[in-house]
Order: structure tokens, then C-alpha cells, then sequence
């Protein structure tokens, strides 16, 4: 993975020219990377070739955060509902998900990136399991970009797991009813540590949440791109960005 994008002044995307420098960029971006099938289909080819293709976009995303100082890109990967695809797909996207993890391992250190995952890991595979373990340690000294994949996750199923440390914390005296507020709750969630993602992009033009970060988007803004995941690109990237940026936060007030 190479960093040589540039802020560039003016990028015209299809509607309009970005004013690059202008932008406001968050902290933490979230992407539902939606579409790979429907990108394969369009070309008359297997769904595992949508899923490799995807595995660009993931790294193209990397850089632009990079280059745009997006510190932390939370990927939707694989959900928990995911598990329900036929089982040939799940062993595909699973063999798919491993190669990408060792093989890009050299190009996270080469290039700063730190790889966290959210999600009930233990229900992945062992082999990708230990793949990631080692990606996760062997890239956790790096100070770029963080790269949190979301792999066997639900947003209900991570509120469950916080709710049950909360439980054990209390049944262990440690905790009682009066200490479980936003705070406290947030420090048990998968993204304990990570500020609440501001933007939330989803490609492929589907408009629903399907069980991702519940809890975090609670006030994140949402943009919806008709690309499919793996034609999504850098000026993709500004385009969502552009559309943040002119988005009136209000936050409840007036
Ligand atoms: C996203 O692409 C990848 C995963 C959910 C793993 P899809 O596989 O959902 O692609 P579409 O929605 O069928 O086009
Ligand atoms: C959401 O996409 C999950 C990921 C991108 C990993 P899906 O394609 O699984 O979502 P639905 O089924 O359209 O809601
Ligand atoms: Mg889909």
C-alpha cells in the first residue's frame, strides 16, 4: 500500500468541483461496504470475484483516510446475519479474508497502519483467527491510520455482550445500577477507546443500518453512494466527504 495521494485543491466529481482543503474530516469514518455480488453479476462472474475485487477498495479507503487524516475507518466486513449465506460463500469469503490479512500485513507496517477488529471473533475460523491475532500484534505500534474491521458483528449482539460485563461487574459488587450510564456502557462496547464514528458511509445504494454500530451512529451522518463497493474510489471518498461538510449538525438543539 503505497500513500502517494495528494490533497489535491480541486477535485470535480460528478456533480460538482470539491474544495479539497474545505472539507471537514472526521476523526472516525464507518463504511457498510456493500455490493461486491451485484458488482460481479453485472459482469456475468462468480460473487467470490466481487469479494476479491472489494479487497482493493479496502485498501484504496486505507489511503485516502491517510491521506485525508481520518484516523480511525471502521469496515464492515462480515455481520453476524452473514453467517446465514451459504455455506460455500461464508468458507469463500473466509479463505478470501485470511490471504487478505497475510498478505497485507507488510504493506500495514510498511505504511503505518494499525488493524484492530470489532465482533464476536471467537466465532471465526481458527485459521482466520490466528491470521488476524498476528496482523492485530504485529501492527500494534503503528500510529497511522487504524483500520477496525468489523468481522462477525452485530450491533445488538455487541450491545448484549456489554450489558452482560455490566451484569458481571454488578453480580461481583463492583458496580451497582447507579454506575451504568452512557459512559459506562460506552467502555464496554467493541469500540471502547475509539471516539463514536461522525460519518457513516454505505455504498451500493441500499438505505438501512443491518445490525452495524447501533450504539456509535446513534448521531453520525449518514451518506448513501450508489457506487458498488469495488468501483469505490478516492473521489468517492471526497464525494461523501463534500456531503458531510454540508450537512447541518444540530444535535438536538436549535
Ligand atoms: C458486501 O457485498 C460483502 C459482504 C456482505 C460480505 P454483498 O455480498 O452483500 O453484495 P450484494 O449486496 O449481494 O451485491
Ligand atoms: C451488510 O451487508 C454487511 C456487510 C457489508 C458486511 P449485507 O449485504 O449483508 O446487508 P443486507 O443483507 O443487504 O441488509
Ligand atoms: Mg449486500
Amino acid at each position: 500500500m503505497k500513500f502517494t495521494l495528494k490533497k489535491k485543491t480541486k477535485v470535480s466529481s460528478e456533480a460538482s468541483v470539491i474544495d479539497v482543503p474545505t472539507l471537514s474530516v472526521p476523526e472516525h469514518v464507518a463504511i457498510i461496504m456493500d455490493g461486491n455480488g451485484r458488482w460481479a453479476k453485472r459482469r456475468g462472474l462468480p460473487r467470490a470475484a466481487g469479494h476479491r475485487a472489494g479487497a482493493d477498495s479496502v485498501r484504496k479507503a486505507v489511503e485516502s483516510c491517510s491521506a485525508l487524516g481520518v484516523k480511525f475507518l471502521t469496515l464492515y466486513a462480515f455481520s453476524s446475519e452473514n453467517w446465514n449465506r451459504p455455506q460455500k460463500e461464508v468458507e469463500t469469503l473466509m479463505g478470501l479474508l485470511e490471504n487478505f490479512l497475510k498478505d497485507k500485513t507488510p504493506e500495514m507496517m510498511k505504511d503505518n497502519v494499525r488493524l484492530q477488529a470489532i465482533g464476536r471473533l471467537d466465532m471465526l475460523p481458527d485459521h482466520v483467527r490466528a491470521a488476524l491475532d498476528k496482523a492485530i500484534v504485529e501492527t500494534a505500534g503503528n500510529t497511522g491510520v487504524t483500520m477496525n474491521l468489523a468481522l462477525s458483528y452485530g450491533g445488538r449482539e455487541e450491545i448484549v455482550d456489554a450489558t452482560k460485563r455490566l451484569v458481571e461487574k454488578a453480580t461481583l459488587g463492583e458496580i451497582t445500577a447507579d454506575d451504568v450510564d452512557n459512559t459506562s456502557f460506552a467502555n464496554e462496547i467493541y469500540t471502547a477507546g475509539m471516539p463514536d464514528p461522525c460519518l457513516l458511509i454505505r455504498t451500493s445504494g441500499e438505505q438501512r443500518l443491518s445490525n452495524f454500530l447501533l450504539w456509535q451512529l446513534s448521531y453520525a451522518e449518514i451518506v448513501i453512494t450508489e457506487k458498488l463497493w469495488p468501483d469505490f474510489r478516492h473521489d468517492d471518498f471526497l464525494a461523501a466527504l463534500s456531503e458531510y461538510t454540508k450537512r447541518d449538525r444540530r444535535f438536538g438543539k436549535v
